[in-house]
C-alpha cells in the first residue's frame, strides 16, 4: 500500500532555524502557531500532571470570521444555517449567534435545538434537518414554535401531521445517481444520499400525499454529500431542484424556500460558489428577480474545520524491529475514540506535521545494550536532548530523514489506528508531538471514554482580545 502521507512531511524542533509554520491559515494569523509552540514548550513528560499530554485544542476566531466574510462575498444570496451537529463547540455557537451576518442554524436534534433557542436564536432562523425524527422531538420543536422542518418519507408526513400539524415542511431530495466523477477520490466523502432524499420519480407520489394530509410543504433541500470535491454535484442538485419546484406547483404548493445544503469545503469553496450561483442564475433567475425565493445552506465543514488544529503528543514508541512488518509505530495520546475521528474516513485526515517537543530525561543512546530500545538503530544525536533547553517557546524547523510508520491512538483496540502508512521523519521520540490541522468539523462531537480516556480537552481561544484557555 502506498504511504498516505506525502514525502516531505516537515519535522519541527526547538532551538535552531526559525520555524515558518503555517499551521493555520497563515494568511489569516499566525496566532495559532504561536499558541502551538507555547503549549509543547510548556509540557514535559518527565513531570508532568495527569493527562497534560492529552490533545489540545488551538481555535483562532479569525479563521472563521475570515470564512464567514469570504461566503458573503462569494454567496450573498445565501443565508447560512450553520449546522450544528459538525461542531457545537458553545463558544462557537456563541461567536456565531453574535455573528453581523445574522446566521441561523442547521439542528438535528431535541439537543441541538434547545441549545441554539438557549442562545436567544428566534425559531424562524432555524431548521430541524433532519428527515428521520423521533415523534418526541418533533413535540419538542412543536412547543418552541421551530416550524421548518425537513422530511423525506411518507410516515414522516403523518407524524408531523400528528404531532406539528403547522409545521413548514421542506422535501429533502437527492440526484437519481450520485453525480459522476472521473475520479472516484473527487467525489463527497460521505455520500449523506445513501441515506436520505426522494428522487425525482417519488417526488410527485410524496407531495401529493402531504397535500392530502393538509400539510403545508414550503421548499426543498438537498445536500450533495458531505466534502464535496466536485463541483458539479450542485449544479445536478439545483437542476433537478428546479424541475421539482415545477412538480410541487402542479400538486398545488407555491414553494419559497431552497435549501442548498453542505458539503462545502474551503479548499474548493470558490468553484463551489460559482456553480452555485451559475446555476441559481440558470434555473432559478425568474423567481429570484420576482423576490419570491429564500435561498438558503447548511454549511458545518466549511465554518469549523479549518479553524481547529488539534496538537497531541507521542506517549509511546514501538521500534521497527520489535513489529513483523518493519515499521516503526508511534502511539499518539488521542485516537480514532477521541479528537482523531476523522481517521476513520479516507481523505479526511490532513496530513501532521511532527513537532519535537520535550523529550523523557534518559536519552536512549544512554540505556544500557541489554534493553530492547537501546538497540534501536535509530541515530540519537546529541542535541536530542537539546529541546530540554529551549528558548522561550520559539518553534524552530529543521528536516530530518524519512521513515515509514503507522501512527495509532491510545485504546487497546486495534482499529483505533490514525495513519495506516506514513512517510514521517526519523527518530520521532515520546514527548513529540504531532499537529492535524483543519480538524474542526464532526471531531469532538464524536469523542468517546472508550478505555477509559477522557472526553475533555483543554482548548485555547484565539480572538481579538488575546488567548483565553479554557477545558472543554
Ligand atoms: C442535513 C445536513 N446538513 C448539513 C450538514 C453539514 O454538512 P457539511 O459539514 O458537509 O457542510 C450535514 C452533515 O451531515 C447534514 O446531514
Amino acid at each position: 500500500m502506498s504511504p498516505r502521507i506525502h514525502e516531505n512531511t516537515p519535522y519541527y524542533q526547538f532551538g535552531t532555524e526559525r520555524w515558518p509554520g503555517p499551521f493555520s491559515l497563515s494568511s489569516v494569523s499566525s496566532a495559532t502557531d504561536d499558541a502551538i509552540a507555547n503549549h509543547i514548550s510548556s509540557i514535559d513528560p518527565d513531570e508532568c500532571e495527569l493527562y497534560s499530554e492529552d490533545g489540545v485544542w488551538i481555535v483562532d476566531f479569525a479563521i472563521i470570521r475570515n470564512q464567514l466574510e469570504i461566503w458573503e462575498r462569494l454567496l450573498p444570496r445565501v443565508k447560512i444555517f450553520y449546522a450544528v451537529k459538525t461542531n457545537p463547540n458553545p463558544r462557537l455557537l456563541e461567536y456565531l449567534v453574535n455573528h453581523p451576518m445574522k446566521l441561523g442554524f442547521d439542528c438535528a436534534s431535541h439537543t441541538e435545538l434547545s441549545e441554539i433557542l438557549s442562545l436567544s436564536v428566534s425559531p424562524d432562523d432555524i431548521i430541524y434537518a433532519n428527515p428521520c425524527k423521533a415523534p418526541s422531538h418533533i413535540r419538542y420543536a412543536s412547543t418552541r414554535n421551530v416550524k421548518k422542518m425537513t422530511f423525506d418519507n411518507i410516515t414522516e408526513l403523518y407524524k408531523i401531521k400528528t404531532h406539528f400539524p403547522d409545521a413548514e415542511c421542506i422535501l429533502r431530495f437527492k440526484v437519481r445517481e450520485p453525480t459522476p466523477s472521473e475520479n472516484p477520490s473527487e467525489g463527497a466523502m460521505y455520500e449523506l444520499s445513501k441515506k436520505y432524499g426522494v428522487t425525482i420519480d417519488y417526488s410527485c407520489e410524496i407531495l401529493l400525499q402531504a397535500k392530502k394530509l393538509g400539510l403545508n410543504v414550503v421548499g426543498l433541500a438537498f445536500h450533495v454529500g458531505s466534502g464535496q470535491r466536485n463541483i458539479r454535484a450542485y449544479t445536478h442538485h439545483i437542476e433537478e431542484a428546479r424541475r421539482i419546484w415545477e412538480i410541487a406547483r402542479e400538486v398545488g404548493y407555491t414553494l419559497t424556500i431552497l435549501d442548498i445544503g453542505g458539503g462545502f469545503m474551503y479548499s474548493n469553496f470558490e468553484e463551489a460558489a460559482i456553480a452555485v450561483n451559475t446555476a441559481l442564475d440558470s434555473e432559478f433567475g425568474d423567481i429570484i428577480e420576482r423576490g419570491e425565493l429564500d435561498i438558503v445552506a447548511e454549511p458545518g465543514r466549511y465554518v469549523s474545520a479549518p479553524a481547529f488544529t488539534l496538537v497531541t503528543s507521542v506517549i509511546a514508541v514501538r521500534e521497527a524491529k520489535e513489529e513483523v512488518r518493519g515499521k516503526r509505530m508511534v502511539y499518539l495520546a488521542d485516537g480514532l475514540y477521541s479528537n482523531i475521528n476523522a481517521a476513520f474516513w479516507p481523505g479526511e485526515l490532513t496530513s501532521p506535521t511532527v513537532v519535537k517537543g520535550r523529550r523523557m530525561c534518559t536519552p536512549k543512546s544512554t540505556l544500557p545494550t541489554s534493553s530492547a530500545s537501546s538497540d534501536s538503530g535509530i541515530e540519537v544525536e546529541e542535541e536530542d536532548n537539546a529541546s530540554m533547553d529551549m528558548e522561550g517557546g520559539v518553534a524552530t524547523l529543521i528536516r530530518g530523514d524519512l521513515q515509514e510508520y503507522s501512527v495509532w491512538g491510545p485504546t487497546c483496540d486495534c482499529m483505533d489506528i490514525v495513519i495506516e502508512d506514513a512517510l514521517l521523519p526519523k527518530g520521532i521520540e515520546v514527548g513529540d508531538w504531532f499537529v492535524f490541522k483543519d480538524l474542526g468539523a464532526y471531531a469532538t462531537s464524536m469523542r468517546t471514554t472508550f478505555n477509559g480516556f477522557r472526553t475533555s480537552h483543554k482548548v485555547y481561544y484565539i480572538n481579538a482580545e488575546g488567548v483565553d484557555v479554557d477545558v472543554l
